[in-house]
């Protein structure tokens, strides 16, 4: 690295450290949901005007709102409020700016606001209560269904793919997440953002035909003694696949049916003509029979069209075709 490159680099982190550290700042997350009795995670992470500090060198502390005496988390363990002695914990490191907090057990009257408070060795002078920026916690006593997510209809013989998913704020405790149908499965958790988290699972297996018109169900398991609804299910609808003789089959009884059709039209016609050839051919008769011919010749058609099996043409349709 040439000196003058080096020098830039050093005016650059000295520009920085100015404009963006220089300051004493936290990021929280104003508002989180918690599940009483699991935990919940409030992200932090902060700055301040000193040199970068290793952990051990850094007092983090959080406290409530106002009531700087009301301690819910210290390194010394003896100034911890009784009520939150031992639920209290920094997941993050001091020392990488990360004061996230985990609270476990939480109780419904957890709500907070809680602040963030950072003691240097630095100086004496050099400690911040973020009293602006405080979190607040609203508590959930009943957890909400698991949500199941698949297609409405599978097909049999092919995978099918079923999705259970949560939504929660304890990431330190991932629920789990089970199903009551034999499969491979597949479970994954990933950030929401802003302190949620979503849990995941994926259950993929080869429907048969036994599996339709049953239900899958999917079952969480929290982290803690969580109230709730903790089972959500999915019917499942099996569709036959269609194979070649689903094709086939369907296709010669069409075709089958037309030539029926096609014959006793034929048979009809002859038979009439015949009659009327042996002179019993008296006005009414005849007209009668030329309108049955027709109408019986349109039905059979139309049976046809509408792809009805011949066996389906009523009786008396039949017993008309055998009068002639
Ligand atoms: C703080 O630390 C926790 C626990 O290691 C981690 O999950 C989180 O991502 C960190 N936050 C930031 C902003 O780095
Ligand atoms: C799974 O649970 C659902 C819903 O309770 C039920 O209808 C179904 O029979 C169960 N399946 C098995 C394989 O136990």
């Amino acid at each position: 690295m040439g000196g003058q490159t080096g020098l830039f680099l050093f005016w650059l982190h000295v520009f920085c450290e100015v404009v963006l550290a220089d300051v004493w700042k936290v990021d929280v997350e104003h508002k989180m949901e918690a599940l009483v009795s699991s935990c919940v995670v409030l992200p932090c992470k902060f700055t301040y005007p000193a040199q970068q500090q290793p952990s051990d060198r850094i007092r983090g502390i959080w406290h409530k709102e106002k009531k700087w005496d009301d301690i819910i988390f210290h390194g010394d363990k003896t100034l911890v409020e009784d009520n939150f002695k031992g639920r209290t914990k920094l997941i993050g490191s001091l020392g990488g700016s990360n004061c996230s907090l985990e609270i476990d057990e939480v109780k419904n009257i957890d709500n907070g606001p809680y602040c963030f408070r950072v003691e240097l060795e630095t100086a004496p002078e050099d400690k911040y209560s973020f009293a602006e920026n405080c979190v607040s916690i609203n508590m959930i006593e009943e957890a909400p269904n698991p949500v199941v997510e698949a297609e409405t209809s599978v097909l049999e013989g092919e995978p099918a793919i079923f999705k259970c998913s949560v939504r929660h704020t304890c990431p330190t405790h991932q629920p789990s997440l089970s199903w009551n149908h034999s499969g491979k499965i597949i479970s994954s958790y990933k950030s929401l953002g802003h302190g949620n988290w979503e849990a995941e699972s994926l259950l993929t297996f080869t429907p048969t035909k036994e599996d339709s018109h049953t239900s899958i169900e999917c079952t969480v398991k929290y982290h803690g003694n969580v109230k709730g609804k903790m089972k959500a299910s999915r019917p499942v609808f099996v569709k036959e696949k269609a194979t070649l003789s689903h094709i086939i089959i369907p296709a010669l009884s069409g075709l089958g049916a037309a030539l029926l059709v096609g014959t006793v039209c034929f048979l009809v016609v002859k038979r009439y003509r015949f009659r009327s050839g042996e002179g019993r051919s008296e006005l009414g008769g005849r007209e009668q029979r030329q309108v049955h011919k027709r109408l019986l010749c349109a039905l059979l058609q139309q049976s046809r069209t509408a792809d009805i099996p011949f066996e389906n043409i009523p009786n008396g349709l039949l017993l008309i075709v055998k009068s002639y």
